[in-house]
């Protein structure tokens, strides 16, 4: 008699990152009452190619993938649109016998300032600081929600250069020292960058020089409440933030790995804000 043995699925990252991807994906198993698991696989970029060739065979369904990882998972799998328009896939897994691959940090993304700031796609400016791996997820959903103009700001203007060149007509490059110029039309202001995050220096940013209906959305989340969030809260501002992000992006994997569509709940949230201040 053969026994079935649960989906499971995985992080695979090098060196072993502490992450929060176990709590909800934990969460999410348990309060659906799904027989499933999740567990952290520290994988040296030497054996990733074997490791993920043979997921299956490891006893996996599927897997998230993080740093360095990000740009092989794309090379050895087939990738949607959209892990290809990023250059990165964070989610594997199998149709049929096929590797496939995405990249949930756009969906994340959107979808966490739907929650947060219904009506933020009135907008018809946006700026987003940074031109990194994060910055292109969110340029490509600003764009496939219909934004007509994204200025992209960055300390490297080559960078924003590069990335509008690749995006077409609707994304502007802005040299940093200009930003201030842009914040009064800005309906969406959107940090990629590391600044503001714990350790580093915070953005320099009037936000008293925004629309008065403008959303502000920071990708940091550790701390929880930037510098930049802060400000813009207390300008009365609708803001979305990095966490509420991580957690929407982690819902496409939860649903192609094990089948149901989970829900981002105050629960959820408040559990993982307790393990980050613990
Ligand atoms: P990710 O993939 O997370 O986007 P990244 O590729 O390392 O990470 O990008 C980090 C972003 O933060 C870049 O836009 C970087 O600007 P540069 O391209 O000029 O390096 C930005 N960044 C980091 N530190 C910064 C600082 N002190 N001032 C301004 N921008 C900064």
């Amino acid at each position: 008699m053969s026994v079935t043995k649960p989906p499971a699925a995985c992080l695979i990252g090098w060196p072993a990152a502490h992450s929060r991807s176990p709590l909800i994906h934990h969460y999410w198993l348990r309060t659906l009452g799904i027989e499933g698991g999740y567990s952290i696989e520290a994988i040296p970029p030497e054996g990733f190619a074997e490791f993920v060739l043979h997921l299956s065979t490891h006893g996996f369904v599927g897997a998230n993938v993080t740093i360095p990882h990000k740009e092989r998972a794309l090379a050895l799998s087939k990738p949607d649109e959209r892990a290809s328009a990023v250059g990165a896939a964070n989610t594997l897994w199998y149709e049929g016998d096929e590797l496939r691959s995405t990249n949930t940090d756009i969906e994340g993304f959107i979808n966490n300032l739907d929650a947060c700031a219904p009506g933020w796609d009135r907008a018809e400016d946006a700026l987003v600081l940074g031109a990194g791996g994060a910055s292109r997820a969110v340029v490509f959903g600003l764009l496939e929600r219909g934004i007509k103009s994204v200025h992209l700001a960055n300390r490297t203007i080559e960078r924003a250069r590069a990335l509008a060149d690749q995006f077409g007509a609707h994304v502007h490059p802005v040299a940093w020292e200009t930003v201030e110029d842009v914040l009064p039309r800005a309906g969406l202001l959107v940090n990629t960058t590391s600044l503001g995050m714990h350790g580093q220096p915070p953005l320099q940013i009037d936000v008293g020089l925004l629309p008065d209906n403008a959303v502000v959305a920071d990708l940091v989340y550790v701390p929880l409440e930037t510098p930049l969030l802060a400000a813009a809260r207390a300008r009365g501002l609708k803001v979305a933030d990095g966490l509420g992000m991580l957690l929407h992006q982690a819902v496409r994997g939860f649903e192609l790995w094990f089948g149901q569509r989970p829900k981002v709940t105050p629960e959820l949230r408040e559990l993982v804000e307790a393990d980050l201040k613990g």
